[in-house]
């Protein structure tokens, strides 16, 4: 399992960019960016260095976690998957590419896309001193036509990008993204209702094109959940100190929700269930709520079945569980 901490060598990468670089500075567009999203807008706003550094500082631990939990996941259902090449879509400062190349020791051709320039230099300026890295390709452009140069990926990514189209250009992209997936497709977004209603879309439309589903769901049929319940998941990770200042965070830590969807061209051997929320633990037993290849289910481990009641004291939040 990967760490959902940012890797060292990206860390030090920030840190020196930020040095010189003002705090105080840093959370006021920390703040406006983080507005921006709330009120339902973009990354248009992120125009000069300094706001794609207050960016960075302020999201790219948090998408960096909930990328790698989603690629842990993955990698656990297909733990022979070892793509070559990566495609990361709205790439933005680099966050899944860093992600999937802590996951993948096999990725060797990393290629990025977005429309942001202050966003694609502050990407390009973090891996200067990666050896892994240093070479990505990363064209600016809009996802449409720069998908359409693009050239076919083992891997494709798409991280916290897909919210910032209309749901016309997310249909579109998400066929032009199956288009260029070889092996497998993995789409990231925000744990929220709107969310996970983005994430339903475009798994129910890449079904239709012949897609199987590989994580979180074990299965290919429709989602058992009803509004208002909605898929989604949690990471925890670690504060810096330079984050909580931005942030004006009192805990060194923050918890990500998180929806997702990994989407093979091959359908997986194995399908484990999924724990869709933090289980109960009670003295008589553990109840846990999980998405089953027969659908939503409620499951009571007693504590008198005593090596089944020990496993599932186990079980978090987003397992797969037998
Ligand atoms: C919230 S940021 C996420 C960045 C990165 N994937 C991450 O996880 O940190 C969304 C990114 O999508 C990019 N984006 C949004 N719409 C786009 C479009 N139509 N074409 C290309 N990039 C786009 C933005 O420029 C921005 O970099």
């Amino acid at each position: 399992m990967t760490s959902p901490d940012l890797p060292a060598e990206l860390k030090a990468a920030l840190d020196g960019k930020l040095r010189g670089f003002s705090r105080s500075d840093a959370a006021g567009r920390s703040a406006t960016i983080s507005k921006t999203y709330r009120d339902g807008g973009g990354s248009g706003g992120i125009r000069s260095e300094a706001d794609a550094l207050a960016y960075a500082l302020a999201r790219m631990p948090a998408t960096y976690a909930a990328v790698t939990a989603s690629l842990n996941a993955l990698i656990e259902i297909r733990p022979d998957f070892a793509p070559k090449s990566l495609l990361d879509v709205g790439a933005g400062p680099g966050t899944a590419t860093w992600a999937a190349a802590e996951a993948f020791p096999s990725l060797q051709d990393f290629a990025l896309l977005d429309a942001n320039e202050a966003l694609r230099a502050l990407a390009l300026g973090l891996v200067t001193d990666s050896f892994r890295l240093r070479d990505v390709s990363y064209e600016r452009g809009e996802a449409r036509t720069a998908l359409a140069k693009s050239d076919a990926a083992d891997l494709v990514v798409a991280s916290y990008m897909i919210g910032e189209i209309s749901d016309a250009e997310q249909r579109t992209l998400a066929e032009l993204m199956w288009e260029k997936t070889r092996d497998t497709l993995l789409v990231v977004e925000p744990g929220t209702p709107a969310g996970y209603a983005r994430i339903i879309a475009l798994r129910e439309r890449l079904i239709a094109m012949g897609a199987h589903v590989a994580a979180p769901c074990p299965h290919d049929g429709q989602c058992p959940l009803q509004p208002p319940d909605w898929c989604h998941f949690s990471q925890r990770l670690q504060r810096s100190r330079a984050h909580m200042q931005v942030k004006g965070a009192e805990v060194p830590f923050e918890d990500e929700r998180f929806a997702y969807v990994a989407l093979g061209r091959a359908p997986v051997a194995q399908r484990p269930a999924r724990v869709l929320a933090q289980p109960v633990v009670s003295k008589i037993e553990v109840t846990a709520k999980l998405c089953t290849t027969d659908g939503l289910a409620f499951r009571k481990v007693p504590r008198r079945a005593k090596t089944d009641y020990a496993s599932a004291r186990r079980w978090r939040w987003g397992d797969a569980v037998n």
